[in-house]
């Protein structure tokens, strides 16, 4: 696990030209998209590139991770409609290329298995952006989930509906109890994963995430399993690391592989 101490902007640029590269190198690639407010400056960054005219989504495909259940179409909650509205709208993806759980189907169980099944058959996630809940869930694996789990119902913390109610006007009895969510196991298959944290309230969650013992008290711990994982934080999200000054030495003194 590698981990990168910056500034958010930064951060939103070293992620960006990742993604930039990956689609230089495979312009078929399948990105793994996640909402969230720690993901904008990739976006942004991303948004420019294209006005550029230097990067292209048009042969992409890209699989976001969760999505809440019971909101109707279009809502301007809906993670389908944020990821719209912040990146997908703004670039130039073909239509039909990006897919999002359906968290307004009629049985969300049959449509979390189906998204499941859509997604190995695509090939799989060839770069997943995660963001990290202070609960320590990535994507919507709240606490206890198995690192085993597949896309599926799940419901959420009071936590995490505390925290997401500043999106639906400060009102948590607006945010709904249930979710689709990609599981663990199916995260864990995405070949090359980059968490971005941001700001002292993902603190303890990063602690845990980077240094802590693998728990599904603590569902993001399971990426200590995979064998290709970049932590992107800035320094308020670095605050309780404990091995910082060996983070950054790495960073100085990177071996680079001729
Ligand atoms: C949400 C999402 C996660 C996201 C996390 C952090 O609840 N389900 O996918 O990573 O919380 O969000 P933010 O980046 O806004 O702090």
């Amino acid at each position: 696990m590698e981990v990168i101490i910056a500034q958010a902007d930064v951060i939103g640029e070293l992620v960006a030209d990742e993604i930039a590269g990956l689609l230089t190198r495979a312009p078929t690639a399948v990105l793994g998209l996640a909402t969230g407010s720690s993901p904008l400056l990739i976006y942004r960054s991303l948004i420019e590139r294209h006005r550029r005219g230097e990067l292209s989504f048009a042969r992409a495909r890209a699989f976001t991770l969760d999505e809440y259940v019971g909101l109707p179409d279009g809502h301007p909650c809906s993670y389908r409609r944020v990821i719209d509205d912040e990146f997908v709208s703004h670039v130039d993806f073909a239509p039909g290329a990006v897919c999002a759980p359906d968290g307004a189907a009629a049985d969300p169980v049959v449509a979390g298995d189906a998204y499941d099944r859509a997604l190995v058959a695509s090939g799989g996630v060839d770069l997943q952006i995660l963001g990290i809940g202070a609960v320590g869930h990535i994507a919507f694996n709240e606490p206890g989930s198995s690192f085993a789990s597949r896309t599926r119902v799940k419901t959420l913390t009071d936590q995490t509906r505390r925290d997401n109610a500043r999106f639906f006007g400060g009102d948590v009895d607006a945010v709904p109890r249930h979710c689709l969510t990609q599981g663990l196991g199916t995260i864990m298959e995405a070949r090359r994963i980059f968490v971005v944290a941001i700001g002292a309230g993902k603190a303890e969650a990063v602690s845990h995430l980077v240094e802590g013992s693998v728990s599904a008290r603590w569902p993001a711990t399971i990426l200590q399993h995979h064998p290709h994982v970049t932590v992107l934080v800035d320094d308020a999200a670095a605050s309780r690391l404990h091995l910082v000054d060996y983070y950054r030495d790495v960073r100085a003194h990177r071996y680079l592989v001729s």
